[in-house]
């Protein structure tokens, strides 16, 4: 077994794919509900990132074969490195686990991350999987939870969503644009999310509220391969972006889609916005995207409005879904005194 810093960019088929694999190992012992991952833009989902951002990456390889076919790709690591913090994510393969490679891949992350001069590392952490116990371990703390629930679209009333997309108050406008809001929104649509970026911030996955950061989040999304849909609600006498939602779906598992953002500006509350634009989201999703059947979603726990509409949409808690961090200097510490 050998651990290296890997290229994505500039890696193999053969690798890619092996590393597909035991990503596909991985969710079926963790997350069997999760659909496989598909290899599609997977290479550009490894190796694109926002500019400014810079993502390291190793993987854990077994010896060729005598006959000189590469080893599998078994353990993963990789660090994102964003204003002041190192995002980490480690995979390894269910075969090989309980043999401290786990612990080897986040040493040359951590080591790293430190060399770069980055205090703090943080990471997602799924409930009720061996991440849990793992990541507690190397003594980091949960700083942050939330539920991911997800939604059948299977089960969906789709009469009763046909209504709720209609009842919006008057003098809303409500638009719906595959592949992000049109140029001329882009100013609009950033002031609404600069609005709740104190009351909903959650530091692993930061929003992005002004107007050039939003294009760049928009154009990553593309280059990886995951599509966004925007479904917004306007006011129409102010030409506010008074709410909008968020849906991505991604290539590499294209019938499972992910809700990024929904706000309601404040003075915009109160009119119907919240179901109106999610309702009309799925109805635009049924047709943009015939395969998809789920779209999951992640809430805070005490964001009782947000968790209203959505159970009335028929979204179901799935689970806990955890921000784990640790300081840099004291998980070095702690590695090198664990050799
Ligand atoms: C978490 C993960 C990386 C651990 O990898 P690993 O190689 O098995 O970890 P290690 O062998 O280095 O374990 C280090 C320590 O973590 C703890 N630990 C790891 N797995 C554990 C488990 N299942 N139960 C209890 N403790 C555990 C132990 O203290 C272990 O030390 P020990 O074996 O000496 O007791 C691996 O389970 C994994 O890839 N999980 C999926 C992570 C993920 O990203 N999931 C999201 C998509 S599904």
């Amino acid at each position: 077994m050998m651990v290296r810093e890997w290229n994505p960019r500039t890696a193999s088929s053969a690798e890619i794919a092996s590393l597909l694999d035991t990503l596909n190992a991985v969710l079926a012992a963790d997350l069997p509900q999760d659909p496989p991952w598909r290899d599609s833009s997977m290479r550009e989902y490894l190796s694109e990132v926002m500019p400014g951002e810079r993502r390291i990456s190793w993987v854990a390889q077994e010896d060729d074969a005598p006959d000189g076919t590469p080893g599998a790709i078994v353990g993963h690591v990789h660090v994102l490195l964003l204003g002041g913090i190192g995002v980490l994510e480690v995979l390894v393969h269910p075969a090989v686990r309980r043999t401290g490679l786990g612990r080897d891949l986040v040493r040359v992350a951590a080591r790293r991350v430190w060399d770069e001069g980055f205090q703090s590392i943080g990471v997602e952490v799924v409930g009720d999987t061996p991440a849990v116990a793992f990541y507690e371990s190397l003594g980091f703390t949960r700083d942050y939870v939330e539920t991911r629930s997800v939604l059948d679209l299977r089960t969906v009333d789709w009469p009763a969503l046909t209504e709720m997309a209609a009842e919006v108050g008057a003098g809303y406008r409500v638009e719906f644009w595959p592949g992000g809001p049109p140029d001329e929104l882009i100013e609009a649509y950033a002031r609404a999310k600069a609005e709740v970026r104190d009351s909903d911030d959650v530091e692993l996955r930061p929003s992005s509220y002004d107007p050039d950061r939003l294009r760049d989040s928009l154009a990553t999304l593309h280059r990886r391969g995951m599509k966004p849909y925007i479904v917004l609600a306007l006011h129409e006498q102010t030409g506010d972006v008074a709410g909008l939602t968020e849906v991505v779906v991604p290539a590499q598992h294209p019938t499972r889609a992910d809700q990024y953002d929904t706000i309601v500006v404040l003075d915009h509350r109160g009119y119907g916005i919240d179901r109106a634009i999610k309702a009309r989201m799925l109805l635009e999703l049924r047709s943009a995207e015939p395969q998809l059947v789920e779209v999951q979603t992640w809430n805070a726990q005490d964001n009782e409005s947000m968790l209203k509409v959505n159970a009335e949409l028929g979204y179901r808690p799935d689970r806990d879904w955890c921000e784990y961090g640790v300081d840099v200097a004291e998980l070095v510490h702690r590695l090198d005194s664990h050799r």
